[in-house]
């Protein structure tokens, strides 16, 4: 299975659903491989957001090594799910698909809830972590029926 996070900049959200994914994915046995990528390209080539490595460290979860990319339509291709955070990501995304099969690839993390962008407020990262956690158990549970 390979699974694409997708936010805005790449480097808060959507890096912790790429660490939390992974390490749940490991933790289920699951040889899964996950990504994550952002729409906007100011951060390009940077790690993620340091409130964002701190929240998932306190966790157990070391996102440290990433590097933010940006989302581009041979996504698509090689990714079976892709997952947004809010519903702009969904716009910006579904406006990129080519065809009805790249559309159906493209779901809200959460299913009809959406992950709030915390990069204005550091009071958000530790219950952005726990909404991304609860997103990626859900999703694990309904793609493995276990
Ligand atoms: P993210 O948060 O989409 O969760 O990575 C943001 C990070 C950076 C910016 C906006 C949102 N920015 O405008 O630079």
């Amino acid at each position: 299975m390979k699974i694409l996070m997708v936010c805005l900049g790449n480097i808060c959200r959507s890096p912790l659903a790429e660490g939390i994914m992974q390490h749940q994915a490991a933790a289920n046995g699951l040889n899964w491989e996950v990504d994550s990528a952002g729409t906007g390209n100011w951060h390009v080539g940077e790690g993620p957001d340091k409130r964002s490595t701190r929240a998932a460290h306190n966790h157990g979860v070391d996102i440290s090594k990433q590097v933010c990319r940006l989302f581009k339509v041979s996504d698509f291709d090689y990714f079976d799910h892709i997952f947004v955070m809010d519903k702009s990501n969904l716009s910006d995304i579904l406006d990129m698909a080519r065809s009805e099969q790249d559309m159906q690839k493209v779901k809200l993390l959460l299913g009809d809830k959406v992950v709030p962008d915390p990069y204005y407020d550091d009071t958000q990262f530790e219950p952005v972590f726990m909404l991304i956690e609860g997103g990626c158990k859900d999703i694990i549970r309904e793609l493995t029926s276990v």
